[in-house]
């Protein structure tokens, strides 16, 4: 959800205006993928790597974290959306967590839309931390490191239980994955849009959508394979 920042400043706003208006987008978005019927929408909300940002504007982003929870509850009852999270959730300030931990528990027998928060995430942390994981296992002789497969080593992963993402999105721009699902976007469509993400629309959502799907997607094979199986 880049660009927020960019979309203040050229306003001649403060960036946690930009912010604020994200926020926004966000509750737009949560509800047109609802819609839509995707299974899994995660937002990248704040990575391990924001703590670095100026000291008001991580407390504006926590509060405005803590706001949109508390204001959405009702609605993903209502709308039977699933919250869940990933990221150093212990980071997180209390009333963050308090709230962010209540919405789960009430949403988690929802069965709709996934709505998965990237809170204090970062890729690298989440494989070392599963990598600790299974060292920890293979220590206490419940598993052999001879046995450890993807499969096992996924579900170590902050996104255990979830399918891989099929597509990534990144307002703003900049082509780059900002340590973002490292292990789980290694065969994901990646659409980039110049949009700032208070400006990404419902309709920008489905311009993406339709990209992807004029994409072959080949995991690996040939692009003739590909067309092969799809005519089977
Ligand atoms: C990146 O834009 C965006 C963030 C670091 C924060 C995103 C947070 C929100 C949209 C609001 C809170 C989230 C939820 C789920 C309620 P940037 O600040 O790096 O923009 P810039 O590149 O233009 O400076």
């Amino acid at each position: 959800m880049d660009g927020n920042g960019r979309w203040a400043k050229s306003r001649g706003m403060i960036r946690l205006l930009g912010h604020k208006a994200g926020v926004n987008t966000v509750r737009k978005i949560v509800r047109a993928a609802n819609e839509l019927g995707i299974d899994v929408l995660t937002l990248y909300a704040f990575s391990s790597e924001n703590w670095k940002r100026p000291a008001h504007e991580v407390s504006g982003l926590m509060s405005l974290l803590k706001s949109y929870l508390k204001s959405e509850l009702a609605n993903m009852l209502e709308n039977n959306i699933r919250l869940r999270c990933m990221g150093r959730e212990e980071n997180l300030p209390d009333q963050v967590r308090d709230i962010l931990n209540t919405s789960i528990a009430k949403t988690s027998e929802n069965t709709g839309l996934v709505l998965n928060l990237a809170l204090s995430y970062g890729g690298r942390n989440e494989i070392v931390r599963a990598a600790a994981r299974i060292c920890q296992l293979c220590l206490e002789n419940k598993l052999n490191p001879a046995d450890i497969t993807v499969e096992i080593f996924a579900e170590h992963l902050y996104s255990a239980g979830l399918p891989d993402p099929d597509l990534v999105i990144r307002t703003g721009g900049e082509s780059r994955l900002s340590n973002f699902l490292l292990w789980q976007a290694s065969y994901a469509e990646i659409y980039i849009t110049e949009t700032q993400w208070p400006d990404f629309s419902k309709e920008d959502l489905h311009a993406a959508i339709a990209c992807f799907q004029q994409r072959q997607r080949r995991f690996g094979k040939t692009g003739d394979q590909v067309a092969e199986a799809g005519t089977k």
